[in-house]
């Protein structure tokens, strides 16, 4: 298969089962007229998120990587008119394009946009000591994501679940001698992953209009 075809299908089931509105269509095209890369998750992952944070019932949800704010709207719209969501984002630029989109989907007040590097805002967060967050979708920089793994596991109820976005990388991951740095990162995350032991984790490989990557997706099971 090619990534023609992949994004063919991906263009088939957009169609069919996620029609797409203003909020969400103005997020893109602000985004891209801001100039952020075209990172965002694709429509049918960003309602993949969305129906799992319904499953999960949540009402605080954390997310690690806002960028234009595309996910954090799909994540939002899972959310009860009393939930909250928490996004940190590096970038100033990306942080302010966000605001915007998320104000223009009406989520604007559920959501607090925290700017600065995740591993500094974490741990100011677990300071104010909010409700523990009930779903986490961790998608900022790669080399960091065993630590923001970590965090979300401290920050995260017994029953919670965490999605870890960009764990395949085009089947890099599997290469040990790998020198690029999220590689690196994402395989130090698996490797904790796997012996971190209060969680049941799996990860499923995607194809589609972004490549060949995959969702790490996992549940707390018991307390520390
Ligand atoms: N979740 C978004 C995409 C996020 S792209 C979506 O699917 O719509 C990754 C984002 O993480 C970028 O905006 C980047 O600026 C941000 N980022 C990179 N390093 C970071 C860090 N150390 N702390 C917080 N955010 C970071
Ligand atoms: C890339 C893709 C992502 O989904 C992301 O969160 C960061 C980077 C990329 O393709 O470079
Ligand atoms: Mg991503």
């Amino acid at each position: 298969m090619t990534q023609e075809q992949w994004s063919q299908v991906d263009e088939y089931i957009v169609k069919l089962l996620v029609p797409s509105d203003d909020a969400l269509e103005a997020a893109l095209t602000a985004s891209s007229e801001a100039g952020l890369p075209a990172i965002n998750v694709a429509p049918n992952q960003g309602k993949f998120l969305s129906i799992l944070a319904s499953i999960q019932g949540a009402t605080n949800i954390l997310e690690i990587g806002t960028l234009g704010g595309y996910s954090t709207i799909w994540l939002a719209r899972a959310l009860p008119a009393d939930g909250r969501l928490v996004t940190l984002e590096l970038d100033p630029k990306h942080a302010g394009v966000a605001r915007r989109n998320l104000a223009r989907a009406r989520v604007g007040e559920l959501v607090s946009v925290r700017i600065g590097p995740a591993l500094e805002t974490l741990p100011r967060l677990a300071a104010e000591g909010l409700p523990p967050f009930d779903f986490v979708f961790i998608d900022a920089d790669k080399q960091n994501i065993p630590e923001y793994f970590e965090w979300a596991l401290k920050l995260t109820r017994v029953g919670g679940v965490i999605v870890v976005d960009n764990v395949v990388r085009k089947g890099a991951v599997i290469d040990p001698a790998t020198t690029d740095v999220n590689v690196q990162g994402v395989r130090r995350f698996n490797e904790l992953l796997a012996k971190t032991p209060r969680v049941s984790a799996t990860t499923l490989q995607t194809v589609g209009s972004k490549g060949h990557d995959g969702f790490a997706l996992i549940r707390v099971t018991s307390a520390v």
